[in-house]
């Protein structure tokens, strides 16, 4: 039998076991020559020999940036494979240059991302947080005479793994939903075969009942909802966030939500965590959740199937599925 790759990895100790479980470490371990000791820190002197001997490394959250200087350390390697979503904060341009695979369990992380902006979809439809305040503070809710579902427009904003999740859920949705989209790199003939209706964003704030925010954290994505757009939006009207902070205005979403004209539904902030008392925190038509969107606890494994299948591909000689180039970091997550 052929010699098993070496593989090292590397990410936050308290993470390993729900990464990779049981099952997943002895289907791993079948694969390749897996050090023992999980690594942290890649100048240790300790994990000097295993690093240098390493074809593959298998990061996950909390995993040691692969600068130059770290490389240096492993002249061997060939792929880096990450069980979490992102590679911007640990794969810097040097694992490019050195002709590294580098692959990312996003795919994987997406589901539960989906799901989530699906409840929350269904709540805003109901105008569930200004029903819930109203039923709390003993005024008389108007309840079947509220938004439904059925006819609903939803905007997208990105046509991402999740954003692309979510429109074939609403297509697929017995509510009818209209779904419009903006994303500057999706055509109209695209959009229309994904079942959504290509827009401007600021025509998508006009004419939606409810935002969903999917588009990456990049330089141009910064405050894609700033305060012009936040007041485009219709009374009644619904944003949700499961992206990333950044990309919505925080106090002009604390102004509007403010004036009880909007909701809001945010698994991520900025700054994230929302100092104590932060507004956001406080409104009661506005829902804050600690950016638990995507894979949670017994979900996390997940990720480590995902990355463990990637190494069964890079050894077998097959594409990596998650394969991240260098040129998709100016448009993706
Ligand atoms: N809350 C969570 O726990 C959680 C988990 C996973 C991902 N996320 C976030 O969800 C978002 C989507 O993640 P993903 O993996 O689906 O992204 P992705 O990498 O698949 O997104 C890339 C796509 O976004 C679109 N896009 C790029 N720039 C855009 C712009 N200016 N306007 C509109 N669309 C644009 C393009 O279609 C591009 O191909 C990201 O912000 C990501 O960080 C959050």
């Amino acid at each position: 039998m052929a010699e098993r790759p070496k593989l090292v990895l590397a990410m936050r100790p308290d993470i390993l076991d729900l990464v990779l479980p049981a099952p997943l470490r002895a289907r791993l371990d079948a694969l390749a020559d897996v050090h023992p000791d999980l690594v942290t820190d890649l100048a240790d002197p300790g994990a000097a020999r295993a690093l240098a001997d390493a074809r593959l490394l298998l990061t996950g959250w909390g995993c040691p940036v692969l600068d130059a200087e770290a490389l240096d350390r492993m002249p061997r390697l060939a792929a880096a494979v990450h069980a979490a979503g992102s590679v911007r904060h640990h794969a810097t341009p040097a694992v490019w240059a050195r002709g590294i695979a580098v692959s990312s369990a996003a795919d994987a992380n997406a589901a539960p991302v989906v799901e989530y902006t699906m409840a929350t979809i269904w709540l805003a439809s109901h105008r569930a947080l200004g029903t819930a305040a109203a039923y709390v503070t003993g005024r008389e809710p108007v309840f079947h005479l509220r938004q439904g579902a059925d006819g609903a427009t939803v905007g997208v904003i990105g046509a991402s793994r999740i954003g692309r999740g979510v429109i074939g859920r609403l297509v697929g949705a017995a509510a009818g939903f209209q779904v419009l989209l903006a994303d500057p790199y999706v055509g109209a003939a695209e959009a229309d075969a994904l079942g959504a209706t290509l827009v401007g964003l600021d025509d998508l704030c006009r004419r939606s009942d409810i935002v969903t925010v999917h588009a990456p954290d990049l330089p141009e994505t910064r405050h894609l909802l700033d305060a012009d757009r936040l007041a485009l939006l219709r009374d009644g009207a619904a944003v949700i966030n499961s992206a990333r902070g950044r990309l919505v205005d925080t106090d002009a979403l604390a102004r509007e939500c403010g004036t009880g004209r909007i909701d809001a539904y945010l698994d991520v902030t900025e700054p994230e965590p929302l100092p104590a008392g932060h507004p956001l925190l406080l409104l009661r038509n506005v829902l804050v959740t600690p950016h638990i969107a995507g894979c949670q606890g017994s979900e996390v494994q997940r990720l480590g199937g995902y990355a463990v299948d990637e190494v069964e591909r890079w050894i077998t000689g097959q594409p990596l599925r998650g394969r991240v180039q260098a040129a998709d970091l100016a448009r993706i997550a």
